[in-house]
This record gives structure tokens, C-alpha cells and sequence, in this order.
């Protein structure tokens, strides 16, 4: 019997060194350890033997599992590590690859402009007011001193929705919103930033839809000289420190008196070039006393307070800023274009 034994030890030692598969492993381990091997056959056939072999043989049996479960471990386990090694060697990655560019997005060159210009304004105690797009007719003109029928309505051909509601053709109406929001409380000192709509064909200078920024600074005893000084810090801050204003006699139904504000030519210094076309000057906001009608409407006693209004086209201090010769650009959004951008 102990022969026996040593020989299916070595019989299953050998298979077992031969093996390369967690299968074949598995099934010389059942043949071996199982149930129906010929070891646990030995061990049930103990009862035969005379007591005083039965523990030096149990001793034995247990041994030979003993080495055949060890000898199967090891064997899983060089298995095991043999799959990684193949694994690794066949999935390797070759790090000297370069990798594929990954095309980050940037600011948009609008929204950064918009930030630079809210920037200066917070600078100056100005804070930041919005207001809805789809607007009122009241909002949008009546409360700005243009009743219905009103021949100006003509300057902002719009988008009508329904006959009192449309798309907002400027933020002016931003300024009355906020008016009444303060219920007489002064200052009223904002800048408010936002997209509005015209029924304008697109062409290099026109969009029918665009982005302005509105200001208003409402007090008791603000002028038109406040107007003046807070658009030339604001030209400087933005164009830079030599930028000289000028203001011409303009009209606007929601200020009195109103004025258009000239940039001197960023470009030329002025001296004239095709931007300016030849005058040294570029238009780049209107302005000017808020009409007494207008604060009236919205809760101010003209009497009492006044105020200043401006109104700019945030594409155009784009396009003057970075030499952009086509409004549409901002709003095709060819990347070429906007990669430009990247880093202002
Ligand atoms: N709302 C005017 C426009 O879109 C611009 C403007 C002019 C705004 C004068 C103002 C202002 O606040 O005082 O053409």
C-alpha cells in the first residue's frame, strides 16, 4: 500500500509538472484529491488495517495530499503569472507615442470683451444689472419716452412676437426694469451687458442679432461732465492711456440732451485711415442726459435726480480691439477664428 501511494504520488507529480493549463490542472487535481481518487480509496480502506499501522499510514496518506495540493498550487500560480507575463508583453504600450491632440475650447471673444468691459466699469462702482431678452413693448420702448407710433420706433426695426411682445432691439429696457427695482433709491449705477435683436440683412457691420452694454448712473446732481469723464477712463482702460473722446450733438428719444460718443482712431492715432475713414474718429456709443420722462416714468423726480445713459455694440469695441473686419465672424464660429482667441 505504501508503495502504491508513492507511486501515485510521483504519477501525479509528474502530470502536474507537465501541465500548462488551469483546465488540465483542475482536472488532475479531482483526479488526484478527489472523491473518487485512488488516495481517498486508500483512506477509506484503512479500516482493514491493523490498528497499530493505521496512524503511521493516515500520516502517510496525508503527506502524499499534502505535497500533490502544494505541488498544484504552485503550479496555478506559475500559471497565473505566466498569463500576466504574457498579457503584459503582448499590451505593452509603447510610450514614446506622441498622443492626440486634445482641441480644448476657449473664451469666446465676445464674452471676453464683455468681461474686460464689465472689469473697468466694476472699477468705477458700477454694478451689474440684466434683463430679459423676450421684452414688452412697454419696456422696451414706451418706458423709454418712444409711445407707439412714435416715428424713432423706425430706427430699431424689430421682432415682433406678439403685438406688445418682442425681442429686445437694445438693453435700454434694462434700465427702467432696474429703475423701478430701486423704487426711488439712489445711486443707480449699472452697466448691463446682453444680447439684442434687429431686423437687420447680416452684411459685415450688421447682425441681426448682437450684444450691447447699457449704462446709467442715476443721482442727485449728475452731468454731462460725469458722462465725459467716465467714458474717457473707459476708453483709456480699454484702448489705451493716449485715447482721447469727443462728443457730437445726437438724438435719442430717452435723453436729452443726447450725444454720440467718437473714440479717437485707435489705428491711425488719427491721422486718418480706412477704419476711420479719414476723419481720426470712430463712433462707438450713444449717450446722454436721461430724459425727465424717462425717470419720471420709472420713479424718479427729474426735479430732484438726474442721470446719464450710454449705450454701446459690444462687436464693434470687439472688432476695433483685435482688427476683426466682419461682424459675422463672432457668430459663424469657425474655429480658426475663435483659436485666435485663445489667451486674451
Ligand atoms: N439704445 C440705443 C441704441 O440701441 C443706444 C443708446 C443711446 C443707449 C443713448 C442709451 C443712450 O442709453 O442714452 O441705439
Amino acid at each position: 500500500m505504501r508503495e502504491k501511494l508513492m507511486q501515485l504520488k510521483d504519477e501525479a507529480l509528474a502530470k502536474i509538472a507537465q501541465i500548462n493549463h488551469e483546465k488540465e490542472l483542475q482536472d488532475v487535481k479531482v483526479e488526484y484529491l478527489g472523491k473518487k481518487s485512488p488516495i481517498t480509496e486508500v483512506l477509506r480502506g484503512m479500516g482493514q488495517l491493523p490498528a497499530e499501522e493505521r496512524p503511521l499510514m493516515g500520516q502517510l496518506v496525508n503527506d502524499v495530499r499534502g505535497e500533490i495540493e502544494e505541488a498544484v498550487k504552485e503550479k496555478a500560480e506559475a500559471i497565473e503569472e505566466a498569463k500576466l507575463n504574457e498579457k503584459l508583453a503582448t499590451e505593452s504600450i509603447d510610450v514614446t507615442l506622441p498622443g492626440r491632440p486634445v482641441h480644448a475650447g476657449s473664451t469666446h471673444p465676445l464674452t471676453a470683451v464683455v468681461e474686460q468691459i464689465e472689469e473697468i466699469f466694476l472699477g468705477m462702482g458700477f454694478k451689474i444689472a440684466e434683463g430679459p431678452e423676450v421684452e414688452t413693448d412697454y419696456y422696451n420702448f414706451e418706458a423709454l419716452n418712444l409711445p407707439k407710433e412714435h416715428p424713432a420706433r423706425d430706427m430699431q426695426d424689430s421682432f415682433y412676437i406678439t403685438e406688445e411682445i418682442l425681442l429686445r432691439t437694445h438693453t435700454s429696457p434694462v434700465q427702467v426694469r432696474t429703475m423701478e427695482k430701486m423704487e426711488g433709491e439712489v445711486p443707480v449705477k449699472i452697466i448691463c451687458p446682453g444680447k439684442v435683436f434687429r431686423r437687420d440683412d447680416d452684411d459685415a457691420t450688421h447682425s441681426h442679432q448682437f450684444m450691447q452694454i447699457e449704462g446709467l448712473y442715476v443721482d442727485k446732481n449728475i452731468s454731462m461732465s460725469d458722462l465725459k469723464g467716465i467714458l474717457l477712463q473707459f476708453a483709456r482702460e480699454m484702448f489705451g492711456e493716449d485715447q482721447r473722446i469727443r462728443l457730437r450733438p445726437s438724438f435719442f428719444p430717452f435723453t436729452e440732451p443726447s450725444a454720440e460718443v467718437d473714440l479717437s482712431c485707435m489705428l491711425c492715432k488719427g491721422s486718418g485711415c480706412r477704419v476711420c475713414k479719414q476723419t481720426g474718429w470712430i463712433e462707438i456709443l450713444g449717450s446722454g442726459m436721461v430724459h425727465p420722462n424717462v425717470l419720471r416714468m420709472s420713479g424718479y423726480d427729474p426735479a430732484i435726480y438726474t442721470g446719464f445713459a450710454f449705450g454701446m455694440g459690444v462687436e464693434r469695441i470687439a472688432m476695433l480691439k483685435y482688427g476683426v473686419d466682419d461682424i459675422r465672424h463672432f457668430y459663424t464660429n469657425d474655429s480658426r477664428f475663435l483659436k485666435q482667441f485663445n489667451r486674451i
